[in-house]
């Protein structure tokens, strides 16, 4: 299983649009694919069609009370694509965790190959707090969404200085599988402007896909379904499913083989 982390500490550049159209894509390939929500406010859950009543167990539970991963996922209404949800009770487990020794390594203990994912991708909150540790800590690798606005670049290097943190005391396998350029409206000279310095500093590590600024995506969640179900053809749902294509082929050989 390869464990891929959404996350910018910057709110609203598009991690859970991000990781439920890349998830939906991954499932449709046939891929055994589990969504993590680690994030209170649950948009992905909701985005994925799981209202706040139909979520039993949680990503709370997996983290505060160490129930294991696997007694705490339900399935979605898309094939080959399982749900960890997040509810309101996460927002007090930062405090909760506060003098637990592993509470940074919560999710890692219990996100083993065993639970037969072929890839889980985990939706971090807007924050470089506890609950965005515990995911950097448990995944194989780390997928920055960018929105190409002005203070795009300060965020990030106060992303990739987390990462560096986390390389040195916790997990120095943690890669950045790639940066993908959210939002990218073609009739704003701001967005290109923002998107060549981007891919001068960071070369390689920026997708060639760009996913555009897409009303069809902003709609999708209040329909409970991802965008790629929603309108399939659509702008913003071929991006998602290039942007996916891409991330296949970044991931090390014998998961691509999958
Ligand atoms: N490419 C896009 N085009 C148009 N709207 C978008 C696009 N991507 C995301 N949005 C919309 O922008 C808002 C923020 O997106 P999203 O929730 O994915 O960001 P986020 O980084 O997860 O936010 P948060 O930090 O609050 O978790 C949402 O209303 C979403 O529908
Ligand atoms: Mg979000």
């Amino acid at each position: 299983m390869i464990r891929i982390a959404i996350a910018n500490q910057k709110g609203g550049v598009g991690k859970t649009t991000t990781a439920i159209n890349v998830a939906t894509a991954l499932a449709a390939t046939g891929w055994k694919t589990l969504l993590i929500d680690i994030d209170p406010q649950g948009n992905a859950s909701t985005g994925i069609g799981v209202g706040a009543s139909e979520r039993g167990a949680s990503s709370y539970d997996v983290l505060v009370d160490k129930v294991p991963v696997s007694q705490c996922v339900m399935p979605t209404r898309i094939p080959n694509l399982d749900l960890l949800p997040a509810t309101v009770d996460l927002s007090g487990a930062e405090v909760e965790l506060v003098s637990a020794d592993d509470r940074a390594h919560r999710l890692q203990r219990t996100l083993t190959p065993d639970l037969g994912y072929d890839v889980c991708l985990i939706d971090c909150p807007p924050s470089l707090g506890l609950l965005t540790l515990n995911a950097l800590n448990a995944a194989d690798t780390l997928l920055v969404p960018l929105q190409c606005e002005f203070f795009a670049l300060e965020g990030l290097s106060q992303l990739l200085q987390t990462v560096e943190r986390v390389q040195q005391r916790f997990n120095p396998d943690l890669g950045i599988i790639g940066i993908a350029l959210t939002m990218y409206d073609r009739r704003n000279r701001l967005t290109e402007q923002v998107s060549d310095d981007v891919r001068s500093v960071l070369g390689k590590l920026v997708f060639e896909t760009v996913i555009p600024r897409n009303v069809r995506l902003s709609e999708a969640p209040s329909h409970g379904v991802p965008a790629l179900i929603y309108d399939h053809a659509c702008a913003g749902s071929r991006a998602y499913m290039a942007l996916a294509r891409e991330l296949i082929t970044r991931l090390p050989e014998k998961r691509k083989a999958a």
